[in-house]
């Protein structure tokens, strides 16, 4: 549409100044004003004059009317005045003969925007904390992270993407503690992550005890869990060793879910990489005088913000998550030179971003406005049976795994002499939770019911990965038809052609307001109206030889577009389903 938009505008002040020479206005100014109408009846796009009414000295009304019998013809097929707005509908002809050839020509560009090149994007996502579990909670945090990378890339910014391993802590006590206690080197070779994440939680539960059955709390284990992640600050090297070891058995196990969901980060350096960056950031905040002491700890006050203080030394002189965050931050404008950078994290975390964000301004940083925190909502799970293993939290891997082996048993059914059916039951599985997960606003809360997910005829990842597989099945019957002069003659053609139209705006809105949903959403409109245009309008069986180009040219359009809408939101491309 923003081609459209364009081409319009220019007929409309073209009209403008027919009417007023004097009138100063630019084609850009028109476009931002179309609008779309409320309803199809009224036209594809609607021109509001109120805003002329002062310029051109004229009621709004009049203006419409004057407007309206210099602006037919051409891209536009009908005008009408009404109210003191101008109601175009597009011609097919200009559908055909300008839309779907552009489509067609800029292909995996078709969408792409331009207003980031020269800009830089520093993306902070995923980041689950190692030795605790990957859970559904870091679901969100994983793929709206990413979409947003692929959308920012999508306008020409240039992306790093940052995996800020959670790889420094207290639990890194606990874990060796409890290694050395239950632990042996052949049980986490053997059982890799699954193992330390059942030593985690075993420690953690035999440190809290279960006072209500009588099992008191054990000290000694906290204790110990302290000594030991003190003795790995202070570089003891047989802890450093077991630490390095935990790390890299964790990372390649995350890989292995970043793979099936087609991730790829530019850094993982985790928290343990800011550990001496933060003494230079302590200094700077005593010699601003930022620092005040309460109870012992090291505060920022930010009452004057309607905050409580963010903290930034304990009592025992140690650091804190945000200390950690603005070290980090500096670190990054310095080496990464970004010109916005996003963190995306649960809503929980909300007050920490908006507290050391705040610190950062305080602190004289000129760029305390290039930080974005992008929150999301709660993820639940109906049926926590995932749960057990893993003290009552669903790992990442274990609903992939789950969604996998449900697709193949539908795709077993459905299409049992499928090539490569492991490859696309995973691209399918991993893309049902995906899409399913995306297609609410980020800051809704999420029960995930899996039957809905995985259901092939709701609004869900398989039908549209099937909905792109039915059009590039038409395509590879038809041949090399595709090319030449499109015809949309038809209503659904029609239709179809001023959605996908539509794309370009899309993309914009959704980076504007961070929202990957904006993308799924469209994706399923253009499912339905595709298939709605294929049940309505035979397409291989087309009553001419021109219909029938016509309609193949117009299916991979749609091919296209959705192509490109999948990879903007991790979804693979199935060319079979
Ligand atoms: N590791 C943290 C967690 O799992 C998320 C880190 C988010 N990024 C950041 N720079 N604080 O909760």
């Amino acid at each position: 549409m923003q081609t459209i938009k364009k081409t319009v505008a220019e007929k409309i002040l073209a009209a403008v100044h027919e009417v007023a020479a004097e009138a100063e206005l630019t084609a850009e100014e028109i476009a931002a004003m179309l609008e779309y109408p409320p309803d199809a009846d009224m036209g594809d796009l609607a021109f509001p004059c109120f805003r002329l009414s002062k310029t051109l000295r004229r009621s709004p009304v009049q203006i419409a009317a004057s407007l309206c019998e210099r602006v037919n013809g051409g891209c536009i097929e009908k005008v009408e005045a009404v109210g003191g707005y101008l109601n175009l509908t597009i011609a097919n002809s200009y559908l055909g003969s300008v839309v779907v050839p552009e489509i067609l020509e800029k292909g995996d560009r078709y969408g792409a925007q331009t207003f980031g090149v020269g800009k830089r994007v520093v993306l902070d996502y995923s980041s689950p904390n190692v030795a605790k579990p990957f859970h559904i909670g870091h679901l969100g945090t994983t793929v709206i992270g990413h979409a947003l990378r692929r959308l920012h890339e999508f306008a020409g910014y240039s992306c790093y993407g940052i995996n800020y391993l959670g790889d420094w802590g207290t639990q890194f006590g606990k874990l060796i503690v409890a290694y050395r206690l239950w632990g042996s080197r052949e049980m986490v070779e053997k059982e890799g992550i699954d193992k330390l994440v059942e030593l985690y939680v075993k420690i953690n539960n035999a440190i809290k005890g279960d006072p209500e059955n009588g099992v008191p709390a054990n000290q000694e284990l906290a204790d110990a869990s302290r000594a030991e992640f003190r003795k790995l600050e202070e570089g003891d090297e047989e802890n450093l060793e077991l630490w390095r070891w935990f790390v890299q058995i964790s990372l390649a196990e995350y890989e292995k879910t970043y793979r099936q969901l087609g991730i790829e980060f530019d850094s993982y350096k985790g928290e343990s990489f800011y550990t001496d960056k933060m003494p230079a950031q302590i200094q700077k905040l005593r010699d601003l005088d930022m620092l005040k002491l309460d109870d012992g700890a090291s505060i920022v006050d930010l009452s004057d913000y309607n905050m409580p203080p963010c903290l930034i030394l304990k009592r025992d002189g140690s650091t804190l998550y945000p200390t950690r965050d603005i070290a980090a931050a500096v670190y990054r404008k310095e080496n990464y030179h970004f010109d916005k950078m996003i963190y995306v994290t649960s809503a929980q975390q909300c007050l920490h971003f908006a507290q050391w964000f705040k610190v950062v301004e305080l602190m004289g940083y000129p760029w305390y406005n290039e930080l974005v925190h992008v929150p999301y909502g709660t993820v639940s799970l109906n049926g926590a049976k995932l749960a057990t293993r893993t003290g009552n939290v669903v790992l990442l891997r274990d609903l992939f795994d789950l969604a996998i082996e449900k697709v193949k048993g539908i795709m077993q059914e459905k299409n049992p002499d499928l090539e490569n059916s492991e490859e696309i039951a995973e691209a399918v599985g991993v893309g049902a939770i995906v899409f399913y997960y995306l297609t609410n606003n980020r800051m809704k809360d999420i029960n995930f019911v899996m039957e809905e997910a995985l259901s092939f005829d709701g609004n869900t990842g398989p039908y549209v990965q099937y909905t792109y597989a039915r059009a590039c099945s038409l395509l590879s019957r038809g041949g090399s038809a595709v090319g030449g002069e499109t015809k949309v003659t038809c209503e659904e053609e029609a239709t179809l052609v001023k959605l996908l139209c539509r794309f370009g705006e899309r993309v914009c809105a959704a980076i504007a307001d961070y929202e990957p949903s904006y993308i799924t959403r469209y994706i399923l409109e253009i499912a339905s109206a595709f298939n709605r245009f294929y049940h309505n309008c035979p397409i291989l069986s087309a009553e001419d030889e021109e219909t029938r180009r016509s309609r193949l040219n117009l299916t991979a359009a749609v091919k296209v577009v959705l192509g490109n809408a999948f990879d903007l939101i991790c979804l693979k491309k199935t060319e079979k389903v």
